[in-house]
């Protein structure tokens, strides 16, 4: 990527990462970029790094503007070695004496990933940092997406420099949400569900926060994926909608099966749910990757989990989904299981046992039916999909 000036005297310096397709068990079919901003002022100013494999060229890009010695200072938004790997490069090239910004838990995490004794100066949340022309302010926002994160905010210009907060996996010619369109939404909704759903709460008052502080923005400038300018609300307001979760009339049918019979009774659990009306989307474990399904679970009112029992136990993937979403937290949702057996028929009660902790009202104790569903099984999963969609549809049954 060469630099793109993305407002007079900034620019976005960052790299492409065309080829990644697992950010740490996320599919990143589409790649993503790790952006990272310099600001031209009579202080220059390095927001956020990339990757360590692609320092380089993030230094090359910014020697395209300006000698890297002359960066005054660099700011980490973010410790995750997505936006600090590149730090040990850029320190070297520019001084390792130049002051580095962070927050009060971006310094004693920057300290756990690197030995160097730099500069660090921690920011209290709302300080202030003159550039001479202009003026930066640093927000604290706690776990969006980990402990150090924290905005940057350019009063004069209105530009939020979000680090992980709006952003998307995604790599593609278009760098601005006017170039996109709404192609980009599914990017950032599978971003924000498998990186920020758990953090909802914080969002809401994120945004609450900057509601009460006034702040405008003409620009929202997220370490990943494209920036937002034409309609900086559009992605506030996604965000609002999905950490509030609040379901649509869809259920998804997740499940794996070994010889076709789990199969057999997801499909016929299908059939019920759609003869309700409802939107009903069947997902097979070994298809479709965890953090597409967890884009899916966002605002689906119903998750209905099928496993085989396997040596006692669920069949790997059903346990894999379930630690998953365990962690990011969905609420609002309705559950229940299913699963074929052979002999011992643990299955539906480990399924169970996951939806309780996660507070899913479990609408039906399951059904479990031994080795192939003949056809009295397979209507009664037919029913158990109906008594799903009514659930959904708000008709008790
Ligand atoms: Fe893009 Fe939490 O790092």
């Amino acid at each position: 990527m060469k630099p793109i000036e993305i407002a007079k005297g900034i620019y976005n310096v960052g790299a492409v990462d065309w080829n990644i397709r697992d950010f740490h068990g996320y599919s990143t079919n589409a790649g993503t970029t790790y952006n990272a901003f310099l600001i031209i002022d009579e202080k220059i100013v390095l927001i956020d790094t990339v990757k360590k494999e692609f320092a380089d060229q993030m230094l090359d890009n910014i020697s395209q503007i300006v000698d890297p010695k002359k960066i005054d200072i660099v700011i980490s938004n973010h410790t995750e070695m997505d936006h600090s790997g590149g730090l040990p490069r850029v320190m070297h090239r520019i001084g390792e004496d130049k002051p580095l910004y962070c927050s009060k838990m971006g310094l004693k995490n920057l300290s756990r990933h690197f030995p160097q004794k730099w500069n660090y100066h921690a920011v209290e949340n709302g300080e202030g940092l003159s550039l001479g022309k202009r003026t930066l302010t640093f927000l604290e926002t706690r776990m969006l997406h980990w402990p150090d994160s924290m905005f940057t905010y350019l009063k004069e210009d209105k530009i939020l420099f979000s680090s992980d907060g709006f952003g998307q996996h995604y790599a593609g010619p278009e760098k601005f949400d006017d170039e996109i369109g709404d192609a980009i939404m599914p990017h950032a909704k599978k971003y924000f569900a498998n990186i920020l759903l758990l953090y909802s709460t914080k969002v809401l008052k994120l945004v609450e926060t900057v509601m009460e502080l006034g702040l405008e923005f003409d620009m929202i400038c997220p370490d990943h994926g494209i920036i937002w300018r034409k309609d900086p609300g559009k992605i506030i307001e996604a965000y609002v909608k999905w950490s509030k979760q609040e379901p649509e009339k869809k259920a998804l049918v997740v499940y794996d099966t070994m010889w076709h019979s789990t199969e057999a009774m997801a499909e016929s659990i299908a059939e019920g749910i759609a003869e309700e009306g409802v939107e009903v989307k069947p997902m097979h474990l070994r298809k479709w990757n965890r953090s597409d399904i967890m884009t899916e679970v966002i605002d689906a009112k119903a998750i209905i989990v099928g496993s085989p029992t396997l040596n006692n136990q669920l069949f790997p993937t059903v346990a894999d989904m379930l630690t998953y979403m365990k962690g990011l937290k969905p609420k609002n949702k309705i559950g229940a299981a299913f699963g074929s057996y052979g002999w011992s028929g643990e299955s539906v009660k480990l399924i169970n046992k996951e939806l309780e902790v996660m507070k899913f009202d479990i609408i039906d104790p399951g059904i479990k039916i031994q080795y192939v569903p003949d056809k009295k099984g397979k209507d009664a999963c037919f029913e158990l999909g109906r008594k799903i969609g009514k659930a959904i549809n708000g008709i008790d049954d």
